[in-house]
């Protein structure tokens, strides 16, 4: 398979397939089993430009909609790692007279709503109708958009120019990388900012978290990725700041040209990806190795304790859960629910496997023998959370980074 690099137009091709792949956030009713939507999810590296990418990504209306399931609020965590993110803002680049900060993909208004509270003028550009509605009663205001050159120019006509555009996990999800960047060039002011942070390539690659890649993350970026992205169109990464969120993401700021200071975290953090061999065609067909070594341990744990009759539950039913059960061939016969707190989700099934999702209090019920922690990136929260669940002899599964049973 040969397609074009996104990025840079060299051509690329796939280093390896997880297969077909269902929307992996398409949660759906028992009777809805018929109609999925499946792709085949194949990673490519650019060579040129070093930009990680699948090479076929479902339609936008397939993975956003007035269904699309993810709330950020459900995770007292990434509420108050947003609450840091915004402080972050607004203390380094929002010092201005009646300064503007507008965020691309701003789900239900956790970030922003940090700037409302302050009476900062904000607006949130969110594609999903559900998601944008529960912002605005949040007081967020939020348009119902994609981003793109058009919607760009018509916030600067009603707003003006903004001091700093901001983005957490969202930025990964765009295909059209060169609307991004012109839309951001009509956004900002001369010496405004771009800041978004995004699960890193280098911790995909360290910890074997092939579960980064599904249908709405196209981009895994790097440094060099990013770099080569803006330069095109006179922009620069002044800094990236690497962050523990989403089991590993780095936040990169870009500003034009000249504009602000580069930081020597840009230098030093580039020359680690060089160390990691994120450069290197290579340290993909490795990490292909060691993403098939991480099924086939998986699903000969599931087995084996399944054929022991122990009861095995999924703790989270996140939307990297769906990569990991459709390559491995994960079921109801080796998983019978999976726990999820997040409403929208229970009563349904997981996509493409039919997992059912179970809300949270049939797992403290009755706890089972083992829960697979699909949620690992909450990893923190979750075992500070579940004392008794281990106190009572239950044990955690894990596979990032590598397949093993946790007892603590
Ligand atoms: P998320 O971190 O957003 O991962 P992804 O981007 O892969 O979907 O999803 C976390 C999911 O786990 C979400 O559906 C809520 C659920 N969850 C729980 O059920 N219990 C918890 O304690 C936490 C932290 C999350
Ligand atoms: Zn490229």
């Amino acid at each position: 398979m040969t397609d074009h690099c996104r990025v840079c137009d060299a051509p690329i091709s796939a280093f390896m397939s997880f297969g077909q792949q269902p929307i992996a956030n398409g949660f759906h009713s028992p009777d809805e089993t018929g109609d999925e939507y499946f792709y085949e999810l194949a990673p490519a590296f650019c060579e040129s430009c070093g930009t990680l990418q699948i090479i076929d990504q479902p339609p936008a209306e397939a993975m956003f909609h007035d269904q699309y399931a993810f709330f950020t609020r459900t995770s007292r965590s990434m509420v108050a790692h947003f609450g840091d993110y915004a402080a972050w803002v607004a203390e380094n680049f929002v010092g201005g007279p009646d300064p503007f900060v507008v965020e691309v993909g701003s789900n239900d208004g956790a970030m922003l709503e940090n700037f409302a509270k302050t009476g900062t003028r904000h607006l949130g550009i969110e594609p999903s109708d559900n998601t944008a509605a529960e912002a605005r009663r949040h007081g967020v205001e939020t348009l119902c958009a994609f981003l793109n050159p058009e919607t760009a120019k018509s916030v600067v006509e009603t707003h003006g120019n903004a001091d700093a555009v901001i983005a957490a996990n969202v930025i990964c999800h765009i295909p059209d990388v060169q609307a991004i960047a012109q839309a951001i060039d009509i956004l900002l002011k001369d010496d405004g900012v771009f800041v978004f942070e995004e699960p890193y390539l280098g911790d995909m690659v360290e910890n074997t978290s092939y579960d980064q890649l599904y249908d709405e993350h196209v981009f895994i970026f790097s440094l060099r990725a990013v770099s080569a992205w803006f330069k095109p169109f006179g922009m620069e990464l002044v800094d990236a700041l690497p962050q523990g969120t989403h089991g590993g993401s780095m936040r990169y700021v870009i500003a034009r040209n000249g504009a602000r200071a580069v930081s020597p975290r840009v230098a030093e953090l580039t020359a680690r990806e060089t160390e990691l061999g994120l450069d290197k065609p290579e340290t993909f067909d490795a990490f292909r190795t060691a993403c098939e070594e991480s099924r086939d341990g998986l699903v000969k744990l599931l087995r084996q304790l399944n054929a022991e009759g122990k009861r095995v539950v999924g703790y989270g039913a996140t939307s990297k859960s769906t990569t990991v059960m459709n390559y491995c061939g994960i079921g109801p016969d080796d998983i019978a629910f999976i726990s999820d707190t997040t409403p929208i989700k229970q009563g349904k099934l997981t996509p493409g496997t039919n997992i059912p999702v179970r809300p949270y209090e049939e797992f403290a019920a009755d706890y089972p023998d083992y829960a697979v922690l699909f949620a690992w990136n909450h990893k923190a929260e979750i075992f500070a959370n579940e004392g008794d669940y281990v106190a009572a002899g239950g044990k955690w599964i894990t596979f990032v980074p590598r397949v093993e049973v946790i007892t603590e």
